[in-house]
């Protein structure tokens, strides 16, 4: 485990449970898989016709989106009702800039209604981890996106569908082409892939479209896609980041295609059974063809349903850790009182 002061360890109990998601960052491997193992039982839940348990039921989950999300909030949404939980959802527009203060009173008015978790996608990088450990930690908060920062459950849903596809991760090469750079997904993705252990795992992406710290994060680096893709068990493409380029780091949209573009043709580099990723929203004839896109070994739609399965998990899993640790203080606090009581008692008996 790791020390108590590590910035990450707000996301758990003194005993290691999850009470709070706010990134995949210095989680260990047993979490990961404790995780992955959780959401699994509850894919195959969504395939049957009832598709309810209690884990949630009488708690309030509010989705607190500051910044626009159709398939994250409505995964998100049936994730929470799926648990039998009660849930709010508030669109609530980035415009005002007093954001810290906005903030912080949008989020005790809603803690004042009782609410239990809030899952929270905010622009602003660290947002998730500022309410977890600042303003409300008695709420479990779930990080739907921030900034360019980490997208854990994301990166979890991705894990899953990697893992139910291809089985264990310690014989994969796996491949992340793209706009890492302004990717929250890219960053879960990277930490969560080493921290189970994943063989190769290779970037793929015009220079100018890397952080200058890549190799921290232990993967091989190309410039070259058809190099980097050749023999690769799963390729994870990503959304070029556009609204958040502040300057010309690329020349054209087509010309990244025409470099970096996942087609039918690049993939025959890639081992026979691979699996094509991408987290959406998807621009076709940029990032990747519609032929690959739409084709066999797409797993784009995959990766949606188990968003909804992961989401479950984490959920259902901090929800526990903020029991755990409620019950912990109140034993905490009876087993104290008892201890002054027995003193008090001792001494007036003195
Ligand atoms: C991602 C996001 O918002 O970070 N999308 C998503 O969660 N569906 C990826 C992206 O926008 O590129």
């Amino acid at each position: 485990m790791f020390e108590t002061k590590h910035p990450y360890r707000v996301q758990l109990t003194e005993s290691g449970q999850l009470k709070h998601f706010i990134t995949t960052e210095g989680l260990p491997r047993e979490l990961l898989t404790e995780i992955l193992d959780t959401a699994d039982s509850f894919v195959d839940m969504g395939a049957q016709q009832v598709k309810k348990v209690p884990l949630l039921r009488g708690r309030t989950v509010a989705n607190l989106f500051f910044e626009n999300s159709t398939r994250t909030l409505s995964t998100f949404e049936l994730a929470a009702k799926r648990l039998s939980a009660d849930v709010l959802n508030l669109n609530i527009a980035t415009s005002s800039t007093k954001k810290g203060e906005t903030l912080k009173d949008t989020l005790m008015t809603l803690a004042a209604m009782q609410s239990d978790m809030f899952v929270v996608r905010h622009s602003d990088s660290g947002a998730a981890h500022f309410i977890a450990s600042e303003v409300t930690p008695g709420v479990a908060i779930i990080n739907a996106g921030d900034g360019r920062h980490a997208h854990p459950t994301q990166a979890m849903l991705d894990m899953l569908t990697i893992r139910r596809h291809k089985g264990d991760f310690t014989q994969l090469r796996i491949a992340v082409v793209g706009d890492v750079l302004h990717s929250r997904v890219a960053r879960s993705q990277l930490h969560a892939l080493r921290t189970l252990g994943v063989a190769e795992v290779r970037v793929i992406a015009p220079r100018t479209l890397l952080p200058r710290d890549v190799e921290n994060f232990g993967v091989k680096v190309y410039q070259d896609l058809t190099e980097g893709l050749r023999d690769v068990d799963v390729v994870m493409t990503l959304r070029l980041q556009r609204e958040r380029m502040t300057s010309a780091l690329l020349p054209s949209e087509s010309e990244y295609f025409k470099l970096y573009g996942i087609t039918d043709d690049r993939l025959a580099y890639a081992h026979p059974e691979a699996i094509v990723m991408h987290p959406g929203p998807i621009n076709r004839g940029v990032e990747i063809s519609s032929a690959v896109a739409d084709g066999k070994r797409s797993v784009i739609l995959d990766q949606v349903t188990n968003g909804i399965a992961v989401r479950m998990a984490v959920m259902s899993m901090a929800m526990s850790g903020q029991q755990a640790e409620r019950q912990a203080r109140a034993d905490a606090e009876a087993a104290a009182a008892a201890e002054q009581g027995a003193e008090q008692g001792a001494a007036n008996e003195a």
